[in-house]
């Protein structure tokens, strides 16, 4: 599989850290969220209306989303497309004769063509996109008219028990673990700081309405630590 060049400096770091935990990557989800993450992945991929279409996965990683969209009937095929070609191959080893696919690409500058999905979705790439508005509106040049995107992100907390949990498991337990099971503290320091520097779910709602999108549906989980949204291309 082909790489990604031509990143800018600031998306390379971010690049090269993925492909350094892609192998224990899934580990450390089950363990930091005591695998909430699959039951959160489950329930906002019910936001999507039941069908077959074509489906893409952006920003896929080891494709949990994608596979419980296909699960789930969301989908008769997932386009899964990751800048992390380490994270892409831990990904197509779970794909054990499902219609999955995987393209190596930058969320900025999609590989396919104009209105090429039925669905979009995105877990938890959204804040690393470096402009969250360009990149929700190259999402919608890649849906057709009438079709859904659904995203699942950790935006940046304003109420106090959002705000607590990042402050004392974030900041302190999320790098602790990363440094002992996947050798890594940077990593998930970084997850901490990407959070506090991203937008809120406000803002987030405004930059979908500006890009394109319509009728957004939220879902809050574990106290607003984590939501979905989910909206309709115009
Ligand atoms: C936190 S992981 C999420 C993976 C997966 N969606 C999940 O639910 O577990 C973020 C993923 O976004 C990818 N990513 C970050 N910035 C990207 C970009 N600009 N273009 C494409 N992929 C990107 C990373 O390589 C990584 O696999």
């Amino acid at each position: 599989m082909a790489g990604v060049n031509a990143l800018p400096a600031g998306s390379k770091d971010v690049q090269a850290m993925f492909g350094r935990i892609a192998g224990r990557y899934d580990l450390l989800n089950r363990v930091l969220s005591a695998r909430l993450d699959l039951r959160w992945r489950r329930i906002a991929v019910n936001l999507l209306p039941e069908g077959r279409g074509e489906a893409l996965d952006l920003a896929c990683g080891t494709f949990d989303l994608g596979l419980a969209a296909l699960r789930q009937g969301r989908a008769a095929r997932i386009h899964g497309c990751d800048f992390s070609v380490p994270m892409l191959a831990a990904g197509t080893a779970k794909r054990r004769g499902l219609a999955l696919s995987a393209a190596a690409g930058d969320a900025l500058r999609l590989p396919y063509a104009d209105a090429a999905f039925d669905v979009a979705m995105v877990a938890y790439g959204w804040r690393n996109f470096g402009d969250p508005l360009a990149s929700a509106r190259e999402l919608r040049r890649v849906l057709r008219p009438g079709g859904h995107l659904l995203i699942l992100e950790f935006f940046r907390p304003v109420r106090w028990f959002p705000k607590a949990f990042y402050a004392t498991f974030g900041r302190g337990v999320f790098p602790l673990a990363g440094s002992l099971l996947a050798g890594d503290r940077t990593a998930y320091r970084y997850l901490h700081d990407s959070v506090q520097g991203f937008v809120s779910t406000s803002e987030a709602e405004r930059h979908l309405l500006t890009a394109g999108f319509a009728a957004p549906r939220w879902q809050a989980f574990s106290g607003g630590v984590s939501h979905a949204v989910a909206v309709q291309a115009v």
